[in-house]
């Protein structure tokens, strides 16, 4: 599958989907939105994939934002699909059913920061900037960036990054819990590709299993979380990787898993 705005590659079990407009510092149109939907699907479907890592190119930006030129004349109701083509592209990133990382190159601004919050790791150069500066453009986010940084780093910070739209520094995006874990730019690639071979190498069905109950169990009242999480457990036990988890420890040998 060829993409005019994405760059595509794998490396073992780990799916690299690179955004590739970096004269434009990734800003997401609608164009990109559609090959980025059709490039999750691909690699949810795939099961010779076991981690996504989404960056973008270029040395300055992971994602500007959405793009403000081709929002400039939207009418509400075309507002109001590309709003829906957005969120739907980071609901659907977010439920893919294996890990996905964001590695932050750069700037992660708008729609950008909404895609990295839509991943499950976040993991940044110590020279990326976040933020929510749609007010400086008469706007209100619209790809989950309300709710998503609200669930991330609570009520004082959801309303500072969106009321002032000015972005903060990675250090500061890390203490609020936008970010997992921040480092030299130039230690970027080599920190994300061991986190995601550590992924790659895990038992799948449990990763899936860790996803479903925090992400959809999470939104659930606590009862019926915990009672979730218990299912989740139990079906967990059906699997040949649990056996081999299990045993592998016991005999002191490392495990192999095979996702079934
Ligand atoms: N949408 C469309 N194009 C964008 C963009 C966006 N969100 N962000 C940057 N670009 C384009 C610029 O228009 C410029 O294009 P040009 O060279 O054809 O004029 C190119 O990317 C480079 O950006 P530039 O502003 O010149 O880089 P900079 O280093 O001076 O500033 C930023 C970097 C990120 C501070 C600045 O680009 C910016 O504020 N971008 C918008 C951020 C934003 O508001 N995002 C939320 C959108 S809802």
């Amino acid at each position: 599958m060829t993409f005019a705005n994405l760059l595509v590659e794998d490396r073992g079990a780990v799916r690299r989907i690179t955004l590739n407009r970096p004269d434009k510092l990734n800003a997401l149109n609608h164009a990109t939105l559609t090959e980025l939907h059709a490039a999750f699907e691909a690699a949810g479907r795939d099961p010779a994939v076991r981690v996504v890592v989404l960056t973008g190119a270029g040395p300055k930006a992971f994602v500007a934002g959405a793009d403000i030129a081709e929002m400039n004349d939207l009418s509400p109701a075309q507002a109001r699909d590309f709003s829906a083509h957005g969120q739907a592209l980071m609901t659907r990133i977010e439920r893919l059913g294996k890990p996905v990382v964001a590695m932050v190159n750069g700037f992660a601004l708008g729609g950008g920061l909404e895609l990295a919050m839509a991943c499950h790791l976040r993991f940044a150069a110590d020279t990326a900037k976040v933020g929510q500066p749609e007010i400086n453009l008469g706007l209100v986010p619209g790809f989950g960036g309300t709710q998503r940084l609200l669930r991330l780093a609570g009520r004082p910070a959801a309303l500072e990054l969106c009321l002032l739209g000015a972005p903060i520094d990675a250090a500061r995006a890390a203490q609020l819990g936008i970010l997992n874990k921040v480092v030299p730019a130039d230690a970027l690639e080599a920190e994300v590709e061991a986190v995601a071979n550590q992924l790659a190498n895990a038992a799948p069905l449990a990763l899936r299993g860790i996803l479903d109950a925090i992400l959809l169990g999470g939104e659930a009242p606590l009862d019926s979380g915990l009672d979730y999480e218990t299912q989740v457990f139990a079906v967990t036990f059906s699997t040949e990787d649990m056996k081999e988890g299990t045993s592998a420890f016991l005999a002191r040998r490392k495990p192999q898993f095979t996702g079934r």
